[in-house]
């Protein structure tokens, strides 16, 4: 029989559409629900506190309400404080999203390293543990910026947006002590890598950036394995958190990544 139980993305505003993508590019015809929390964004900026409490409680009506297959927190920022949290709340699978510092390690070859994510996720103990993990012969700088999200945000809204500002995100961390032998550039919010291409055209040299995007998107194909999809793939729904009145330039990149149909929780 037919199983159209949807994947459910979740993330606080668009920065999960570089992760469904991935998603998207591996299972085609997956039925979506992609969701922005634009009720609670910025989540770089809260304490453990508030995301802690408020992301299962929301992940909880959200599956509730969709019945999704399975849950992708497609958020470093609420991965790397609240996927236990998740986990522990509901009964289906959850694929949170952690920062991508062992396959930059692997690819470093000066052995040095940038994570660039909210502020709230580059302190997270989280990040300490991978490093020790993967990167412990490499130097590993970290820098939050609530700015760089912002300016993805107004990106993919078709807002015009500076290169001196993607340029003071780099700096912070290539300006840091030991920040001239960084090659590589986790990008640790899912904001990030859709403004890639403006943060390597104002790189000083070339850096190599990495997420953890298509290791999310496999991870999904393994759990989901054997599964049955729709026979055509549906158009996917975006819903928000909190009412909208959706600009046309956010209008038209939902659409670019086949999100035809708008909703309010
Ligand atoms: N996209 C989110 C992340 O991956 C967080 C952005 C924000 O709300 O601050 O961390």
């Amino acid at each position: 029989m037919e199983d159209a139980r949807p994947l459910l993305l979740f993330d606080s505003g668009i920065g999960g559409l570089s992760v469904l993508r991935a998603v998207r590019a591996l299972l085609p015809d997956a039925p979506i629900v992609y969701v922005a929390d634009n009720g609670g964004f910025p989540y770089g900026t809260k304490s453990e506190a508030e995301i802690a409490a408020r992301v299962p409680a929301l992940l909880g009506r959200l599956a509730e309400r969709y019945k999704p297959r399975l849950i992708c927190i497609a958020c470093n920022t609420a991965s790397t404080i609240a996927l236990a949290g998740v986990r522990a709340a509901l009964d289906l699978p959850v694929v949170g999203t952690v920062p991508a510092i062992k396959p930059a390690a692997a690819l470093s070859r000066t052995r040095a390293i940038g994570v660039l994510g909210t502020d709230a996720t580059v302190r997270q103990p989280y990040v300490d543990d991978l490093s020790a993990r993967f990167a412990s012969d490499c130097l590993v700088l970290r820098h939050g910026s609530a700015r760089l999200v912002e300016l993805a945000e107004a990106s993919l809204r078709g807002q015009p947006t500076p290169d001196a500002d993607y340029r003071t995100a780099l700096d912070g961390l290539l300006e840091q002590d030991g920040g001239d032998r960084i090659d590589t550039i986790v990008l640790a919010c899912t904001h990030f890598p859709l403004v890639a291409d403006r943060l390597a055209a104002v790189a000083p040299r070339p850096l190599t950036f990495v997420d953890g995007a298509e290791g999310i998107a496999r991870r999904i194909v393994v759990l989901t394995e054997g599964q049955d999809w729709p026979a055509a793939a549906s158009a996917g729904v975006a819903v928000f958190t909190a009412p909208l009145d959706v600009p046309a330039g956010l209008r038209t990149t939902l659409a670019r990544f086949a999100l035809d149909r708008t909703e309010t929780l």
